[in-house]
């Protein structure tokens, strides 16, 4: 454990697993207090207890970036019971891969922009004004090399991430003036059970190297920030 968040409040999406779950556990051995959001309660208790069990500080709260409604109520539990939200971390995202985009249905299009696009966007217009108020803050989006390369079969997906770094570099500009800084990560494969692929999980990128990441984009001297991060393995997995 180490001090260098202490005081500071990180709210974590899709931190019941893979990359979320590694990213809150990082966050809060640097002593943040993290909020981890997804949808499914069990598996955020689990996340919650090992941080605990290290002697670090997280509450869950259940989120589904499909539901306004649900951001809305995170966002109030935030402003009540933290009063602060220096870290954003937009992570959860959904794949719906292996399909042609001319057989992929509108809904499973909806889903993946929904989650992908939306959420971010909904959960950045629901939490940043708390920013806004303390002139600081953090917002990391977890996109993906394939929101710079094409993806077939992946279309919907791949969309979504290039979107997701338009929508970064955007309010970057927006917010920097509030001394908001805003950072895009593009991974790799990572080894989650995110997608099933027959590519060597020990070659892919793991979990805790996006952590690293973010641990370094969250603690980057005040005078400036890293736009973007784009993670390789170092040998094709
Ligand atoms: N794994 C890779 O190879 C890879 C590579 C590049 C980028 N990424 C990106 O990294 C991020 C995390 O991926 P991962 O590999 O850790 O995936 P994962 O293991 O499948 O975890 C996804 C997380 O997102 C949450 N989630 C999904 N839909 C949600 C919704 N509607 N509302 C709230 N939470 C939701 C899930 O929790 P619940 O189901 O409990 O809600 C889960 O915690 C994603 O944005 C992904 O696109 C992954």
């Amino acid at each position: 454990m180490t001090e260098e968040l202490k005081g500071q409040l990180a709210v974590v999406t899709g931190a019941a697993r893979g990359i979320g779950a590694a990213i809150s556990k990082q966050l809060a051995s640097m002593g943040a207090t993290v909020l981890l959001a997804a949808r499914d309660k069990a598996r955020l208790q689990q996340v919650q207890q090992e941080i605990q069990t290290t002697g670090g500080t997280a509450h869950i709260a259940q989120l589904d970036l499909l539901d306004e409604s649900s951001i809305t109520t995170l966002a109030k539990t935030v402003e009540t019971q933290h009063r602060r939200c220096d870290i954003l971390v937009n992570n959860a995202g959904i794949g719906l891969l292996g399909k042609p985009l001319v057989e992929l249905s509108p809904s499973d299009w909806d889903t993946v922009m929904g989650t992908n696009l939306r959420g971010p966007y909904l959960m950045i217009r629901a939490l940043a004004p708390l920013m806004i108020a303390a002139q600081s803050g953090h917002i990391v989006n977890i996109s993906s090399l394939a929101g710079h390369n094409p993806l077939p079969n992946g279309a919907a997906y791949s969309a979504s991430k290039w979107g997701l770094n338009g929508l970064t570099y955007s309010i970057a500009e927006e917010l920097r003036p509030h001394n908001i800084r805003v950072s895009v990560v593009a991974p790799g494969s990572v080894n989650t059970g995110f997608s099933t692929s027959d590519k060597n999980a020990d070659k892919k990128i793991q979990p805790s190297d996006v952590a690293r990441v973010v641990a370094m984009l969250v603690t980057q001297a005040p005078q400036s920030f890293v736009s973007e991060v784009h993670l390789r393995p170092t040998q094709k997995p």
